[in-house]
């Protein structure tokens, strides 16, 4: 579920219940990090280009779903997409994270 490095979840830094996007979803499971914090449908925008990838986030997510009372599968949107055209529109992100996909960094707009 996790191919990453360490981990780009600073929960003191999430402040606001913001909408997150994820970029390259891989497994799922930073995006599942996220939807802890923020807790609301689509509060995180979770892209990945490869169908695969997108097949496998969503069966990992459901599974979380079942072992995890608090998660709802709606908290995650999982869309086809790509870092260098994001599906997204200007201005309807505030936080927006990736790991081992250029390297790790998240980056905040307040
Ligand atoms: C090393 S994995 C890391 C996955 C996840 N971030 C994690 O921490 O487990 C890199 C992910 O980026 C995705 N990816 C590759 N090229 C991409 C691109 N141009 N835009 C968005 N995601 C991409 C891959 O399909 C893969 O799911």
């Amino acid at each position: 579920m996790n191919y990453g490095c360490g981990t780009t979840i600073q929960p003191t830094e999430l402040t606001g219940l913001p909408t997150v996007l994820y970029i390259g979803v891989g497994g799922g499971l930073e995006a599942l990090q996220f939807a802890y914090i923020c807790r609301r449908p689509s509060a995180v925008i979770a892209i990945n280009p490869v169908a695969e990838m997108r097949e496998t986030a969503t069966r990992n997510l459901l599974l979380a779903a079942k072992e995890n009372d608090w998660f709802d599968p709606d908290f995650v949107k999982i869309l086809d997409g790509d870092a260098f055209a994001l599906p997204v529109s200007d201005a309807s992100i505030d936080v927006v994270a990736q790991n081992c996909l250029f390297n790790i960094c998240v980056f905040l707009w307040q």
